[in-house]
């Protein structure tokens, strides 16, 4: 009796540090939806809210962004784009010339997926309208080793 709880109780703590340690289980790939599961790529009440959620995340090589744009009605129109700025000054300017432009104007996808392969420092934001001076824009930091990650989606 008292030896099976023993091996429960284990077992629990094992899978306990599992969850709560993906990084023991693998190794970066972690797949981040921007502002969280449920947003939609846009602007926000709160001009801080990205930046906010980029704080939240730790980033490993490896893992991707996933901006949800919502669901495509129509072709040829885009209310919103993403774009990554070249460097702090283009992102502090909301100046997109120079950067990567992850969806072009004639495209509509649903789910725009960014792979981020390696380390550094990489500015993401919308290129339409105002839109970035509102806030739709955030930075983040990639780094090259999962010590000590915490599993956050
Ligand atoms: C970007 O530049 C601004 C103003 O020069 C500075 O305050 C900010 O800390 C910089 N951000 C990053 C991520 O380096």
């Amino acid at each position: 009796m008292e030896m099976k709880w023993l091996g429960f109780l284990l077992v629990s703590v094992a899978l306990l540090l599992l969850q709560l340690n993906p990084a023991l289980c693998q190794r970066g790939q972690i797949s981040h939806v921007v502002g969280g599961e449920s947003n939609i790529w846009a602007v926000q009440g709160d001009p801080t809210f990205y930046q906010t959620w980029a704080y939240s995340q730790q980033f490993i090589a490896g893992d991707k962004l996933e901006f949800h744009m919502g669901p495509s009605t129509t072709k040829y129109t885009s209310e919103h784009t993403v774009v990554e700025y070249p460097d702090n000054k283009s992102f502090m300017e909301c100046n997109p010339s120079g950067g990567m432009k992850f969806l072009q104007e004639s495209e509509m996808p649903e789910i725009v997926i960014v792979d981020l392969p390696s380390p550094g420092m990489f500015y993401f934001g919308c290129s339409k309208q105002d839109y970035c001076t509102r806030g739709q824009r955030f930075f983040i930091k990639v780094s090259s080793a999962p010590v000590g990650r915490i599993g956050k989606k």
